[in-house]
């Protein structure tokens, strides 16, 4: 992946709070031992950026730190406030990563999610603040827009959260908007849609379906279709994802900030497809089995990509195909375990 664009590393400050401050950014990464904040932090490492990461390994793992040696790395938790405070010292823009993910972990377990995703998000947007930081992108979710029936999903509906999980990334952007509004700083939202890529965990049964269906056909074992497998998904590559949040930090303040927009590919696969896809890569050669559909689960997500072409220039750069290969042979090379 190339990142042709620089931002905030040799800027000069731009206004007399930032007078004497070090005018190397330091960009911190919220959630770095995490799938996606592991991917911004190696993408900004890669530019040659200083990096801080900080992760409590929740879910985040030890070993997706393994060639990010030279980020600072915190091991902290931004549900307390003065790791808050530790991460934010210094630094100009953060990627806001940190969550806990799954939508059927948060029906079994809405205050776990709610602390992790709510609670800390408002921490570390107070630590922001008080430390002076520049601008906070914020990882939303496509699950704000709930099940209505309309597609794509454009950033002008109703939000309709129909899970714990969907209800607590909600919060967290509209934390972003308020502090937007009411402090001045710079925030972004990007809503993601069911991102996929090496280093997305595929052990746990709260881990996305594409990592458990690369790793449990590459083993020649059976997937579980929750539903009748005709639900669809705009499936996002994790460069793509990268991309976008990288733009979101360069982009123009008066464009992008207090603004939220969905980050994606614009088209959607379902689950049977996407299965019949992986059997071609993976050798599988077995059906997959069909259990009820889960609880809090939407039945369609496609993304209207419109508002971040035109606010970021971002196009995606991988698509669904290409990434599902690029994954699959990370994994196959033993990536995950
Ligand atoms: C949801 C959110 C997404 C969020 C993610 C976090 C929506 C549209 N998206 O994704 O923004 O980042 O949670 O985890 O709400 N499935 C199987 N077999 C499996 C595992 C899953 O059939 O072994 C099915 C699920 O029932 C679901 C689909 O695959 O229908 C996708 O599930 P998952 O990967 O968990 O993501 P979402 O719940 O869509």
């Amino acid at each position: 992946m190339e990142y042709p664009f620089r931002c905030g590393l040799t800027r000069m400050p731009t206004d007399s709070s930032k007078i004497g401050r070090d005018i190397l950014s330091i960009y911190l990464v919220t959630g770095a031992a995490g799938f996606i904040g592991r991917s911004i932090a190696a993408a900004l490492l890669a530019r040659g950026e200083t990096v801080r990461g900080i992760d409590n390994f929740s879910t985040g793992r030890r070993s997706n730190l393994v060639g990010l040696e030279s980020m600072e790395f915190i091991e902290g938790d931004l549900a307390e406030p003065a790791a808050c405070a530790r991460a934010c010292a210094g630094v100009e823009f953060v990627f806001h990563e940190a969550a806990l993910a799954s939508v059927p972990r948060s029906v079994a377990d809405p205050v776990a999610t709610n602390v992790a995703c709510v609670d800390a998000t408002l921490n570390l947007l107070v630590a922001a603040r008080a430390a002076g930081v520049r601008r906070v992108v914020y990882a939303g979710s496509s699950s704000a827009y709930g099940d209505t029936p309309t597609l794509p999903k454009h950033e002008g509906m109703l939000p309709g959260p129909i899970s714990p999980y969907a209800v607590a990334k909600l919060a967290g952007e509209h934390y972003m908007g308020a502090f937007s509004r009411v402090y001045g700083l710079e925030t972004v939202v990007l809503r993601y849609f069911n991102v996929f890529g090496p280093y997305q965990d595929p052990t746990s049964h709260y881990s996305g379906v594409l990592a458990i269906f690369c790793r449990r056909m590459l083993a020649g074992e059976q997937p579980t279709i929750y539903g009748d497998g005709e639900q669809s998904r705009d499936f996002t590559y994790i460069d793509n994802v990268v991309r976008g949040n990288l733009l979101a930090a360069a982009a123009r303040a008066e464009k992008v900030s207090g603004r939220m927009m969905n980050l994606a590919t614009g088209n959607r696969i379902t689950l049977n497809q996407t299965f019949e896809i992986l059997s071609g890569l993976t050798g599988y050669s077995g059906k997959p089995a069909y259990e009820p559909p889960r609880s809090g689960d939407i039945r369609d997500s496609l993304a209207d990509i419109s508002l971040a072409r035109e606010l970021l220039g971002y196009t995606p750069q991988v698509d669904f195909r290409e990434g599902l290969r690029r994954t699959v042979e990370w994994y196959r090379s033993g990536g995950g375990n």
